[in-house]
């Protein structure tokens, strides 16, 4: 099954034109198209409907995920409401199948740091809470995967769960963009590819420690490539 991938599309009236020409021609070009989150610039109603009306001239299935951005405005349920009449399935956390050949587990994630500089859940109760927070999105995203049980399983984040894939970003900003306790759920469980977004100035394809194959499907990184492309595809 081929699955066009894309995040960051950041949907506003001056980006609008352009995210519209990205995603020409993945009706031809795949079978579903995943978008990473920050589908939005700033989570508004005029936003979801300008992007809702792009996406309902696709026909394949289209699954999608927030990010940070979508929740600016504090609008996200009229977002939904409008992407979901446009044909798109929103994720928080809710295992959800393409027939029996492809199961998607999609959370938006969170941030807290990689690896032996991952924040830890101790001292003031407002770091427990930021800690807290991304280990609801590790458990929600464990449990999706969980109750999969399609021929092939992807993971859908647009916070990053692996180091390598924001390479290129400052490092000052890395806990802010991802976090390695989002991969647990992965090495334990191994989907056969995750994609996120968030990472604007990252790399396409990296790994956890476990060596699940993710990709940073960022529409900037994707116009970075050798070859520009508007979504990235795959064979699962
Ligand atoms: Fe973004
Ligand atoms: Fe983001």
């Amino acid at each position: 099954m081929r699955i066009a991938a894309v995040g960051d599309l950041h949907c506003r009236a001056d980006t609008r034109p352009a995210l519209a020409a990205a995603l020409s021609g993945v009706d031809d070009q795949a079978e579903c198209l995943l978008l990473a989150g920050d589908l939005t610039d700033h989570g508004t109603a005029e936003e979801a409907s300008w992007l809702a009306e792009e996406l309902a001239r696709l026909k394949l299935p289209k699954v999608a995920v927030f990010g940070n951005h979508d929740y600016e405005a504090g609008q996200e349920q009229v977002v939904r409401q409008k992407l979901e009449a446009a044909g798109v399935k929103v994720l928080d956390g809710e295992p959800y199948a393409l027939g029996e050949e492809l199961g998607i587990a999609g959370v938006k994630g969170f941030g807290g740091g990689f690896e032996h500089a991952q924040l830890q859940r101790f001292g003031e109760g407002v770091i427990k809470q930021f800690v807290d927070a991304c280990i609801a999105e590790e458990l929600k995203l464990e449990n999706a995967l969980f109750q999969l049980r399609t021929r092939a399983r992807v993971a859908l984040l647009h916070y990053a769960p692996c180091r390598a894939t924001v390479e290129g970003e400052p490092l000052e900003i890395y806990p802010f963009l991802g976090a390695t306790r989002l991969s647990s759920p992965l090495d334990q469980l191994r989907p056969a590819l995750a994609f996120h977004g968030h990472a604007h100035r990252g790399i396409l394809r990296g790994a956890t420690r476990g060596g699940v194959t993710v990709y940073n499907v960022a529409l900037p990184v994707l116009r970075r490539l050798e070859k520009p492309v508007g979504f990235f595809s795959v064979d699962v």
